[in-house]
């Protein structure tokens, strides 16, 4: 729960905001996907997860959601022990999650979706929404069209608007940058950045480690189930386990984006 900052003498203590403690969990009985595998967000923090395929990114996501069984370990948010909750109850509690696909419901209009987002506090739906509409206009010039005329990018917004009505507290996002043009791609980290900078704790997890690591305050490295690696984007950029096994020849590129903030 606690961190120790690096670099001198004075040591800061902070409180996690969400927390997953030597997780094992998995879809099947017997099979375990994650096999001890810790993440930790700290107030304010935009966290990057990233590795290589079937490492186990989605799974470390959904177990924080309560969507696969954790069988040992924890998960706490602040000083609650959410292990294995429920997804509604985790949601009323301030945590959003943000799935890799089948995100929208496609048949109901923009606005519905968002009004769904809400449904537990309908009291504040119209000022949620405004809020939305300021953050994402595109959805609200296009608010009473289906979300299945949606395009990949859009709908990834929606999907992201939707789990921001409620105001959560932490967001976890699945890959929001997949199968989006560079530019939207870029948009996408910016706005995710922004909506960070709203005092929202992001943990996101991307295919994009390049761009992940530039954006991000601190990252996790996931490999076979475990978080092999962690620290800051330029850390683990250059990290030369981290370069060998996924990112080739990143660390300037990291440097130089940092040095332009
Ligand atoms: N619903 C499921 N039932 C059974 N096994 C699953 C299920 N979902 C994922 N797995 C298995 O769990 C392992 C980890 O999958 P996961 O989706 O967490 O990986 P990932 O790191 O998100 O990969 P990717 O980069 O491809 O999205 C894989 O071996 C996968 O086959
Ligand atoms: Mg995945």
């Amino acid at each position: 729960m606690t961190q120790q900052q690096s670099g001198g003498t004075a040591t800061e203590t902070r409180k996690a905001v969400v927390e997953a403690k030597d997780v094992v969990a998995g879809y099947i009985p017997g099979v375990n996907i994650l096999n001890g595998c810790s993440l930790v967000a700290y107030p304010g923090e935009m966290i990057g997860i990233i590795g290589p395929n079937g490492a186990g990114k989605s799974t470390l996501l959904k177990a924080m959601f309560g969507l696969v069984k954790v069988h040992s370990g924890s998960v706490t948010l602040g000083d609650r022990d959410i292990t294995n909750l429920r997804t509604n109850q985790l949601v009323e509690m301030g945590v959003g999650f943000v799935p890799q696909t089948n995100n929208v419901f496609p048949s109901l209009s923009i606005e519905e979706n968002l009004r769904m987002g809400l449904f537990l506090r309908p009291k504040k739906t119209r000022e949620r929404l405004d809020a939305m509409w300021d953050l994402f206009p595109v959805l609200h010039d296009r608010r009473n069209q289906s979300a299945g005329a949606l395009s990949g990018g859009e709908r990834q917004s929606l999907a992201m608007a939707r789990a921001l009505m409620m105001e959560p507290s932490v967001l976890l996002l699945d890959e929001p940058s997949a199968g989006l043009s560079p530019v939207r791609q870029d948009e996408t980290f910016l706005r995710t950045r922004r909506i960070n900078k709203t005092g929202v704790c992001v943990v996101m997890v991307e295919q994009n480690a390049r761009r992940c690591l530039q954006i991000c305050d601190r990252g996790y490295v996931l490999d076979q189930g475990k978080d092999a690696h962690t620290g800051t984007g330029r850390d683990l950029a250059n990290d030369p386990k981290v370069i060998a096994l996924y990112l080739g020849t990143l660390a300037e590129d990291v440097d130089s984006e940092r040095e332009q903030h």
